[in-house]
């Protein structure tokens, strides 16, 4: 992708208010090429924003790994919270993958869950500390 910063930052200027109107939340992950989301929210909501997600042409071969129902939300204080992870953070990503190698669209999705959960409580703990 030729800015993905740029692209990001231009995808959360859509995403926070439409999501926001939709009452769904969830995290934003990029690294290495790659996206990986969580959204939540009311069913129906979740499914269009995801139709209207996998038809964005500014990423290829999207992959559902996977829906659930949940009782509690697990990224409710955002909209869309998001997270470059560099190459530093490599590391952090083979334990968390838990197969010393990682392949983010072959992640099961207990796997994917846990290493969105686990950065967005970094990102939390890090945007209280800077409060
Ligand atoms: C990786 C990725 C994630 C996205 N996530 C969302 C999202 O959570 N919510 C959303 O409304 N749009 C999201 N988008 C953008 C949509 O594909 C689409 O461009 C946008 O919803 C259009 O909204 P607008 O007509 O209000 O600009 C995402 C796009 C990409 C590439």
């Amino acid at each position: 992708m030729a800015d993905l910063p740029a692209t990001v930052a231009d995808v959360l200027r859509s995403s926070r208010p439409n999501n926001a109107r939709a009452n769904v939340t969830g995290m934003l992950l990029t690294f290495g090429g790659f996206f990986l989301q969580a959204l939540e929210g009311p069913d129906e909501r979740v499914r269009t924003t995801l139709r209207r997600v996998a038809a964005d042409p500014r990423h290829t071969e999207v992959k559902l790994l996977g829906a659930d129902f949940c009782s509690a939300r697990a990224f409710g204080r955002w909209a869309m919270c998001a997270n470059d992870l560099s190459a530093a953070d490599d590391d952090i990503l083979k334990v968390l993958d838990g197969r010393g190698e990682f392949v983010p669209y072959q992640m099961t999705t207990a796997a994917a869950l846990k290493l969105l959960t686990s950065i967005a409580a970094i990102h939390a703990r890090q945007t209280e500390a800077a409060v």
